[in-house]
């Protein structure tokens, strides 16, 4: 606690009270007003929670002037560098980077749990065809809340994890099931022998004739690499909207995998993780170079709904930092695949025109990282419509943690938000045939 304190005025009753200032580790020094109800007879009003801490959280620290992202500390720069996504994973779990065994035995157990149940499987035969792949990981990840309910006890730390480490497992599995399922391939299962990335890319692109990793075991490493530093990109973003559904829904003590189905509800729209999806969409409405301007001019203007998909953030303000490293990785993945994609082109072209317009420089609009992961993921083959649920595999890592701090925290409360309530002051009852 800071010795600073906020000191607010209600001008009307000329009422003083003076609020504590939290320190944090790096950024905004925070107000407790948590009793401002009790003392002036007031809420806060704050959509969008723009300047509202939810939460005390240790996991992820982000600084949108400085284009700073940590994740405990560490700087998404040399995580995306050295790690695998596994490794990032425990480190937004524990806390701590693990030794060799700690990781070992992690992958093992991430592995172990990556099978689905029979039953589970057969979930998928219920979706019609061409049911959106996100619309089946809501409905099956939530439906894993069936299998693993009775015997769950979320006041049991050991147990928490075991939710935790489950949901890291299976996630892929379901992933790659609801694209299968949606071109009609049977069902590939989980190997324990392959690491996390080479596990999904099999299980997504294996054919009964051919396997995708062969039986050397080949793969092409700078595929695995490229989807590695993706995950890890995603893994975590602090309090971003589908965090905070988790959060919020795990408030309750609701069972974890129907909150983590709830984030993947808040992940799938165009203004989340919706974006990737939504960037390849624009970029094939868009077409060729010469319509850019025509559409930078659609998205500055205030009476067309149309935005340029893929930038701006709520939080950075300057740039992106995944943005800066995912753009590198582009080059590299189409210099490999030899894909002149026109897409990628395109993409730089309206990059290019949208970083000297005075409207994107003067609400400091900057490509985020969703802008170029869609370029990326296509270049490796994975469809479209399975982008946000990509974006889903990654963030399972930051939404367990965040639900594991937040089950740990002994002073939790359930998220209740207040309103400023505008509708009609109390009136009474007409009846029907008076109206
Ligand atoms: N194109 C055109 N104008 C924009 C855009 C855009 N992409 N983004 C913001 N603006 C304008 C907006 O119209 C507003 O103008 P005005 O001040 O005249 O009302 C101003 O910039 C501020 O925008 P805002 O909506 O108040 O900002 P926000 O912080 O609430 O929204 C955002 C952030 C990400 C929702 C928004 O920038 C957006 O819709 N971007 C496109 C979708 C996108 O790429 N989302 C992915 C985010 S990164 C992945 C993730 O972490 O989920």
């Amino acid at each position: 606690m800071a010795n600073d304190t906020l000191l607010i005025k209600h001008t009307g009753t000329g009422k003083e009270v003076e609020y504590p200032l939290f320190e944090s580790t790096l950024g905004a020094k925070t107000v407790d007003i948590h009793s401002l109800y009790k003392d002036l007879d007031c809420f806060t009003h704050d959509p969008g929670f723009v300047a509202t801490a939810s939460c005390k959280s240790k996991i992820t620290y982000i600084d949108g002037d400085k284009g700073i992202l940590l994740y405990r500390g560490y700087p998404i720069e040399q995580l995306a560098e050295k790690c695998e996504f596994t490794e990032v994973a425990y480190l937004l779990m524990h806390g701590e980077l693990p030794n060799e065994n700690q990781l070992l035995k992690f992958n093992l157990e991430v592995s172990d749990k990556a099978i689905i149940h029979e039953s589970l499987r057969k979930f998928f035969d219920g979706f019609h065809y061409d049911a959106h792949p996100m619309a089946m990981l809501v409905g099956v990840v939530g439906s894993l809340s069936a299998f693993y309910h009775s015997e769950l006890n979320n006041k049991d730390p050991a147990q928490r994890f075991i939710s935790a480490t489950r949901m890291i497992g299976k996630m892929p599995t379901i992933a790659a099931a609801s694209y299968r399922h949606s071109v009609g391939r049977p069902f590939v299962y989980p190997r324990m022998d392959l690491g996390y990335c080479e596990n999904f890319m099999n299980m997504m692109f294996s054919r009964s004739s051919q396997n995708y990793i062969d039986q050397d075991h080949y793969i092409d490493q700078d595929f695995v690499k490229a989807l590695n530093l993706l995950f890890i990109l995603h893994a975590d973003h602090e309090q971003n909207a589908s965090t905070s559904t988790v959060r919020l829904a795990g408030s309750t003590g609701a069972n974890p995998y129907a909150c983590v189905a709830a984030g993947i509800a808040a992940l799938w729209g165009p203004a989340h993780g919706g974006a990737n999806e939504a960037v390849l969409n624009m970029l094939a409405e868009i077409g060729t170079a010469e319509n850019v301007p025509k559409y930078i001019a659609k998205a500055k203007d205030p009476n067309d709904p149309f935005r340029l998909m893929g930038f701006g953030h709520r939080v950075y303000k300057n740039f992106d930092p995944r943005a800066t490293i995912i753009r590198k990785t582009c080059y590299e993945v189409l210099k490999k695949t030899q894909t002149d994609d026109p897409l990628f082109e395109l993409a730089l072209a309206v990059e290019e025109h949208a970083l000297k317009d005075e409207y994107f420089i003067e609400k400091k609009l900057y490509p985020n990282v969703d802008f170029y992961s869609g370029v990326i993921y296509k270049a490796l083959n994975i469809p479209v419509d399975m982008f946000t649920v990509m974006f889903a595999i990654a963030r399972t890592a930051g939404w367990v943690s965040h639900w594991l701090e937040m089950m740990e925290d002994p002073n939790k409360l359930i998220s209740r938000p207040r309103q400023l309530y505008v509708g009609p002051a109390q009136r009474d009852y007409i009846p029907i045939n008076t109206r």
